[in-house]
């Protein structure tokens, strides 16, 4: 039983939409719907009434300075509080992403708010998944993380995740709660080191991603999440990122390293700009197209794109951009009607190219791989592409007749060519 207050939503739910494009989620709504087992609601004590455990999986988006805003989550626990019953046992589980402690701070309102006599506990069971591959992260977890600090609520959580095959973690509140920041933070750590790497290949005549290679390779350190380009974007790694940092120095403790991480992904666009500027000269009136909206591929989602932000900068300096996505043209045309507003939107990714004197590839969707690059470079004024994702073989777009520009490729082909 999914409870929303939001009427629409659940009207589109139930007649079989699903508001985001996630592989795989579809089909599994409609089937579920279809037999039964997947309702919705805008009544929240049915929800509490239906279900022994209560997930609460409301957002908790960033305030100005960084810090996360609880208010949905404090009164969601109001209104659970205000629906029940003596007698009835209910778990309370936090699945968004919160600041540690959080958890006490949801007993301590269930209990403010709550009749005398319920009975509850509160549990923080954090989401590890991934936009893109939520599904498949859901049904076959590295872990499952269980954060409880009673035997009653561990034991019903334990029995609700019997049939998945994945290692439990069973550790205190707080410790759930500190987990994901701590995860969320090394993964964006390990983007930035190989982002701060790639500066150095590219200044250096190395080339990063034969170095994230042969680092990745060492089992100690392994090449997930080495994959250097314009920086991590999303709707996550910002958002907590600024969150830990913020709880950091709240508890007095500054992350002052999380600062430099997060440096690091600012600088890794303004680098990349200043490498187009440096071929292009001005960019005011210069016919440029960009490939890629989405925050990564596989999603439709624009939030935090780094891609957004680069097209943001090029429009703003009066460069003509046309531009091509799989999937999130139309999200960004709603969340950034303005900007969009300003480009011109295309049906393939060569129509966008065609006519330009640089194609920019800012988000790594396989099928740009597989672009007609004989036509892309028939059409366009000069073949010359920045891959800010790095998702194209130098050599061979070279060898196309391409001046091709990626991102810690310092490595200049013509002396590999001769020493090989
Ligand atoms: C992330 C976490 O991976 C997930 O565990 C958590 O639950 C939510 O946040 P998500 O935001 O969906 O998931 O995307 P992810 O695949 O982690 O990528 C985040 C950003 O990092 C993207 O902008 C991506 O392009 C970038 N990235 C990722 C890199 O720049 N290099 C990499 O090697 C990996």
């Amino acid at each position: 039983m999914c409870v929303d207050n939001n009427q629409k939503k659940i009207d589109t739910l139930l007649a079989g939409d699903i508001p985001i494009y996630e592989p795989g989620l579809e089909e599994i709504v409609t089937k579920n719907v279809a037999s039964g087992n997947l309702q919705f609601t805008t009544n929240t004590e049915v929800g509490v009434d239906h279900g022994e455990i209560i997930f609460i999986a409301v957002p908790t988006p960033p305030q100005p300075d960084g810090s996360v805003d609880l208010s949905f989550i404090e009164k969601v626990a109001r209104e659970i509080a205000a629906v029940l019953k003596p007698g009835q046992y209910r778990v309370v589980v936090d699945k968004s992403t919160v600041p540690v402690k959080t958890g006490e701070k949801v007993t301590d309102t269930i209990n403010r708010y709550a009749d005398k006599g319920v009975e509850f506990d509160v549990v923080s069971n954090p989401e590890f998944l991934r936009e893109g591959c939520a599904v498949a992260d859901l049904m076959e977890p590295d872990r499952i993380v269980i954060g409880a600090n009673s035997d009653r609520a561990m034991a019903l959580m334990q029995k609700l995740y019997e049939p998945f095959v994945a290692p439990v973690l069973v550790t205190d509140i707080n410790s759930a709660e500190l987990i994901k920041h701590a995860a969320n933070s090394f993964l964006a750590l390990k983007i930035s080191y190989i982002n701060a790497v790639s500066q150095i290949c590219e200044a250096s005549g190395a080339d990063v991603e034969k170095v994230a290679e042969g680092i990745g390779m060492d089992k100690r350190i392994g090449r997930h999440f080495l994959n250097a380009g314009l920086g991590y974007g999303g709707s996550c790694f910002p958002k907590d990122l600024a969150a830990f940092v913020a709880i950091a120095d709240q508890i007095g403790v500054p992350f002052t390293l999380l600062k430099e991480v997060m440096n690091i992904n600012e600088n890794q666009l303004e680098r990349f700009v200043d490498n187009i500027r440096e071929k292009l000269w001005v960019l005011k009136e210069k016919k440029i197209s960009v490939w890629g909206l989405s925050f990564k591929p596989d999603t439709d989602d624009v939030r935090e794109s780094v891609a957004i932000k680069l097209l943001e900068k090029i429009v703003s300096e009066g460069a003509e951009v046309s531009v091509f996505d799989p999937k999130g043209t139309d999200k960004a045309l709603e969340f950034f009607p303005d900007l969009m507003s300003k480009v011109k939107v295309c049906a393939t990714p060569e129509e966008a190219a065609a006519g330009t004197e640089a194609l920019i590839i800012a988000t790594e969707w396989p099928e740009f791989a597989g672009a007609d690059f004989a036509k892309v470079k028939e059409s366009m004024l000069t073949p010359v592409i920045f891959d800010g994702r790095n998702l194209l073989d130098p050599a061979k777009m070279t060898e196309q007749g391409f001046d091709y520009r990626g991102i810690g490729r310092g490595v200049d082909l013509e002396k590999v060519e001769t020493a090989s």
